[in-house]
C-alpha cells in the first residue's frame, strides 16, 4: 500500500500509485456503506473539523458521514457564524483551532491557495475540499472512482468535460488526475470559459459539443458558476443550453455506452437536460455522490494512518 502524504491538498503531488491506493480502498468502503451496520472504529478517538468558509451542502454532508462511519468526533465550524466575519484572519482561526488538537481538519475556501497557506500552520492532517479555482482532490478522486467501476478501468479513455471550465476547480483535479493515469481528456465549452493557458494542460479543445463528443467514453458536465462571473461570459442562459446544454441530441455523438456525470448542484435546463440527468441507462450522478462518502472515507483513513506514523516517530524522538 503505497500513500505517503501527509495533507491532500490537491492531486497535482499525487503518484500514480497513491490514486490507485486510494481508489482500491474506497472500493472496500463502498462495500462497507452498503451493509446495514456502517461502522468501523478507524478514526476512534480522532477529532475531525470540518471548516466550511463557503457554502456547501453535499461535499460537508459527505465529509460529515465519512468521518462519523469511521468513529471520528466530528464537528462542523459554524464558519459564517463565527469570528471570521468578526474580521478574524485565516491564520487566527487556523491557530485557535489548532489548539484544540484536531487530527483532521477538512477545508473549504473562496481563496485559490488558502487551504495550503492554513495546511503549514497546523499539527494535523489537512483535506482540501475546494479552495477557489484551484483543486478539489476528493471530487476528482470519486469521479475517478465512479469511471473506474462503471468501464472497467481508469486509463486510455476519451473523456470530455464540458461547459464552464475556467471557473472550475473540479475541471482543474479532473484534468491532473486523468492526464495522470493517460486517458485522452477533451475540454469543451465557448473560448470565454476556457482558462488562460489552456494549451499547456496536454488536453485537446474544442467550442463545438458534436466534434468534441464523437467517440466519448465519458461525458461530464459542469455547472454554469453563475457566483463566480464577474462580466457577461455567456449571451443568454438559453442560448447557452441551445450550444453546450447536454441533450440527447448532443449525447449521441459519444460512445453508445459513454456515461454522464455531474459534480452537482445541476442547474437543470442550462448545463443539462433534466430527463438525461435522471435516464439511469447513461447518468451515473447518484453513484457519484455515493462514490464521494466511501473516497472521503479512503482518503481520512490513510491520512490518519500516516499521521500516527509520524506521531510515533516523534514520540520516539522525544524520549531517545
Ligand atoms: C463543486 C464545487 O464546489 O466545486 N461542487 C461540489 O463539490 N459539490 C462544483 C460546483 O460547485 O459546481
Amino acid at each position: 500500500m503505497t500513500f505517503r502524504a501527509k495533507h491532500l491538498l490537491g492531486i497535482e503531488p499525487l503518484h500514480p500509485e497513491e490514486i490507485r491506493t486510494v481508489l482500491d480502498l474506497s472500493d472496500k468502503y463502498v462495500e462497507l456503506n452498503r451493509r446495514t451496520v456502517k461502522q468501523s472504529d478507524v478514526l476512534a478517538g480522532m477529532t475531525q473539523i470540518n471548516m466550511f468558509f463557503e457554502n456547501s451542502t453535499r461535499t460537508q454532508a459527505s465529509f460529515e458521514l465519512a468521518g462519523k462511519r469511521l468513529g471520528a468526533d466530528v464537528m462542523n465550524m459554524a464558519v459564517s457564524q463565527s469570528s471570521v466575519k468578526k474580521g478574524e484572519t485565516l491564520i487566527d482561526t487556523a491557530l485557535t483551532l489548532n489548539a484544540m488538537h484536531p487530527d483532521l481538519l477538512v477545508v473549504r475556501h473562496q481563496n485559490s491557495g488558502a487551504v495550503d497557506q492554513l495546511a503549514q500552520k497546523v499539527n494535523c492532517a489537512v483535506l482540501n475540499a475546494g479552495d477557489g479555482r484551484h483543486e478539489h482532490p476528493t471530487q476528482a478522486l470519486l469521479d475517478a472512482l465512479t469511471i473506474r467501476r462503471a468501464k472497467g478501468r481508469l486509463h486510455r479513455l476519451t473523456i470530455a468535460i464540458c461547459g464552464d471550465i475556467a471557473h472550475s476547480r473540479v475541471a482543474r483535479s479532473n484534468i491532473i488526475l486523468l492526464g495522470k493515469m493517460e486517458n485522452r481528456v477533451r475540454l469543451i465549452g465557448p473560448p470565454t470559459l476556457m482558462p488562460t493557458g489552456v494549451q499547456e494542460f496536454g488536453v485537446e479543445v474544442y467550442d463545438d459539443m458534436k466534434a468534441g463528443l464523437a467517440d466519448a467514453d465519458v461525458v461530464m458536465m459542469l455547472r454554469l458558476q453563475k457566483e463566480r462571473m464577474d462580466g457577461a461570459f455567456i449571451p443568454s442562459e438559453r442560448e447557452y443550453f441551445h450550444r453546450y446544454g447536454l441533450d440527447a441530441e448532443k449525447l449521441s455523438h459519444a460512445k453508445e455506452d459513454a456515461i454522464v456525470m455531474h459534480p452537482g448542484p445541476m442547474n437543470r435546463g442550462v448545463e443539462i437536460d433534466g430527463t438525461i440527468a435522471d435516464d439511469i441507462n447513461r447518468s451515473v450522478i447518484q453513484e457519484q455522490v455515493e462514490m464521494g462518502v466511501a473516497v472521503r472515507m479512503a482518503a481520512m483513513d490513510l491520512l490518519a494512518r500516516n499521521l500516527r506514523a509520524e506521531r510515533g516517530r516523534q514520540a520516539v524522538g522525544e524520549w531517545a
